[in-house]
């Protein structure tokens, strides 16, 4: 396997980061994770510019503009086999002396580059759904970043796991159950489905600006689905027709059980198989495009 790692591309067994790398020590950086389908990118431009966004709230210069981060990417596709993949791209403060402060003068970011083949979820969970669990949105106020720090994530995801289940569902803490909201999942956005109309939490500070999110809302402007975008009660989660949970290895994935007790009537719902084809047909129509 062919990574890429400051400058070079090389094998994996021979790519090596400082133990002094920030990254390693601190968890100081953020990272993309960008679908490829058919040996090109999807929404490049947007996963380029939520990584502009990230840097920007961790205070690190972009090491490269637009058009070499194409030029990379790109590259790191074509060392690859499979036409589908997905691309993980990853940029760290650098190597310093251990100093919480960011390093005086400045050092050279850490940038990483890998690809790994893109798995889709199986068709059987397509056909049945997920199950998922609601626990408190304990991380910081900042998961609007794609921080590389993702302990809090990896802990509430492990929750869910330990749970049988594919996601944890956040919900923010409020005084009481009806002032208590959802954010997104572990490694996810969440929807939610009721009376035929699709609700998107809104983006903010609280929940991370997925690129599969705005799709699957692009696509419902574009196919007069309803949808509203507003806060989401812990409440409504357990009295949704459906829930789906999207990102961009998983695509859109219907969830059908919530802490145990359906969702709906327990099976993938309409709302999901409009959007699950409509994104499916998008996606096509996208790599046809010269
Ligand atoms: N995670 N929210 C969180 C917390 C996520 O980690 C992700 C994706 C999403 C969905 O974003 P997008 O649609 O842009 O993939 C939402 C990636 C896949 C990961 O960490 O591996």
């Amino acid at each position: 396997m062919t990574i890429y790692l400051n400058g070079k591309f090389m094998p994996l067994e021979e790519a090596y980061v400082p133990v002094l790398d920030r990254g390693f020590i601190f968890g100081d950086g953020v990272y993309e994770v960008i679908p490829v389908y058919s040996s090109r990118p999807f929404r490049l431009t947007e996963h380029l510019k939520r990584l502009q966004s990230s840097l920007d709230g961790i205070r690190l210069t972009n090491p490269h503009s637009e058009a070499e981060w194409t030029e990379l990417v790109n590259e790191m596709i074509a060392c690859n086999e499979e036409k589908d993949q997905y691309i993980y791209l990853h940029i760290t403060r650098g190597v310093a002396r251990r100093d919480h402060a960011f390093p005086q003068p400045p050092v050279a970011a850490t940038v990483f580059l890998m690809s790994s083949p893109l798995l889709y979820p199986p068709a059987a969970l397509i056909e049945t759904g997920v199950s998922a669990i609601t626990t408190i949105d304990n991380r910081w106020l900042h998961c609007d970043i794609k921080s590389i720090s993702l302990l809090p994530n990896v802990l509430l995801r492990q929750q869910a796991v330990d749970a049988g289940c594919a996601e944890a569902i956040l919900i923010r803490q409020g005084k009481d159950d009806t002032d208590s909201f959802m954010t997104e999942g572990s490694a996810s956005n969440i929807f939610l489905v009721k009376n035929g109309i699709l609700l998107a939490p809104p983006k903010n500070n609280l929940m991370l600006p997925g690129i599969t999110y705005d799709v699957i809302l692009e696509l419902a402007a574009a196919n007069n689905i309803p949808f509203q975008v507003r806060k989401i009660s812990k409440q409504e989660i357990f009295n949704a027709d459906e829930l789906l949970l999207t990102s961009s290895p998983k695509e859109v994935l219907p969830i059908t059980t919530v802490d145990g007790k359906q969702v709906g009537n327990g099976k993938p719902g309409d709302m999901f198989k409009l959007l699950h084809d409509l994104y499916q047909n998008f996606k096509r129509e996208v790599m046809r495009q010269p």
